[in-house]
């Protein structure tokens, strides 16, 4: 069985957990395993850069951040089949992996390189693949891959924040990744106990987001700690259709706009920052890693039933597999009147919707 394997989009921490966790499970399960490791995500499949990889290369790289792979961000409609240039990326993709003999391709990947595996599959292509997303946003599963290590750095950034914020008496803005789902800004919200959140799926209010951190002023408390995604957007952008503009611009944004609007409205001390692409460096967490590891396991287990055209998935807790046709095209967003949000709110949390007196 010769199985391909690449990793595509942005990195995360368990990508080389879960690479170790398929590649041992392959080995463990068939004699006759042959891995082939393509290089910098779908460009290694397109210009033939790959190697063959023996079992010692997936040893001691459970807890190793990143990919042992590379990565790089491509988009289906970024390979513009035939091109300017006449070359047709989909093509040379096929071609490649004729002429490396694989029985399957196993890629790790978030949304945009779920579709391009997708492709794959329709070109006629034996193909599964592991969700990795830190912002958790991938439709069909429950978890993906980095979610729950992005969501521990997170958390340990808004920690730390805490400490400065009260000896200064200040407002803290803490601007989390995920431009079009909030999971990484809740859960890092719920665990660092952040008093206000704002996340896509909850257009916020400006004069909401103020009377809460005037409400805590009132009670006596000398700072606030906003947790922010990259993606959040006010009532009236949302309401205008504005919402991928903003998106699309990259820079944080949303959260020195929001600081301003509070600056201005309490004349409090405002400060923002940004962890960026911290939350998707260092080690994955333990749980991460065990999750890595099944996710691995099962997509070995994919590639030897010949379960082609599907991504392994949690589902109800228990690692299964999803048609990559119904994983393409969707988000996973939170839904406002989920459980986690009421508790949330039960502990006073602010999500910029509703006015707190
Ligand atoms: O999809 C994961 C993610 O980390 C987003 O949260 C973030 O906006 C994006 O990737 C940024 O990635 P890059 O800078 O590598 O394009």
């Amino acid at each position: 069985m010769k199985v391909g394997i690449l990793t595509s989009g942005g990195d995360c921490q368990s990508l080389n957990a879960a690479i170790r966790g398929l590649a041992k499970a392959l080995y463990h399960m068939s004699e006759d395993t042959e891995l082939i490791g393509f290089e910098n995500g779908y460009h290694g499949l397109i210009y033939g850069e790959y190697r063959r990889m023996e079992p010692a290369d997936f040893s001691g790289i459970l807890k190793k951040g990143g990919t042992i792979l590379g990565t790089s961000g491509m988009s289906r409609k970024s390979l513009n089949r035939q091109g300017d240039s006449g070359f047709d990326r989909v093509e040379a993709m096929k071609n490649n992996y004729y002429e490396a003999g694989l029985d399957c391709l196993v890629i790790f990947g978030g949304n945009g390189s779920q579709e391009i595996a997708e492709l794959l599959c329709e070109e006629g292509l034996n193909i599964i693949s592991l969700p990795k997303n830190i912002d958790n946003g991938l439709w069909g599963t429950e978890e993906t891959l980095g979610f729950c290590s992005a969501v521990e750095t997170a958390a340990e950034a808004i920690d730390s924040i805490h400490t400065t914020a009260a000896s200064h008496g200040r407002v803290f803005i803490v601007e989390i990744m995920g431009h079009k789902t909030g999971w990484l800004t809740l859960y890092a919200g719920l665990a660092g106990g952040a008093d206000i959140i704002l996340i896509p799926e909850i257009p916020y209010d400006m004069e909401a987001v103020t009377a809460a951190v005037k409400k805590r002023l009132r009670m006596g408390k000398k700072f606030a700690v906003l947790a922010v995604a990259e993606g959040a957007v006010s009532k009236e952008e949302a309401e205008a259709g504005n919402v991928l503009k903003r998106q699309a611009w990259g820079a944080p944004f949303t959260a020195y706009e929001i600081s301003s609007r509070i600056r201005s409205s309490t004349g409090c001390d405002v400060r923002v920052t940004v962890p960026g692409h911290m939350l998707r460096g260092g080690e994955p967490s333990a749980y991460d890693r065990a999750l890595a590891t099944r996710l691995g396991a099962e997509a070995a287990a994919m590639v030897l039933r010949g379960d082609y055209g599907y991504m392994a998935a949690v589902k109800n807790g228990t690692v299964e597999k999803i048609l990559l046709s119904e994983v393409i095209g969707r988000l996973k967003k939170i839904d406002p009147k989920a459980s986690v949000i009421q508790e949330a709110r039960a502990v006073g949390i602010c999500f910029g919707d509703e006015k707190t007196e």
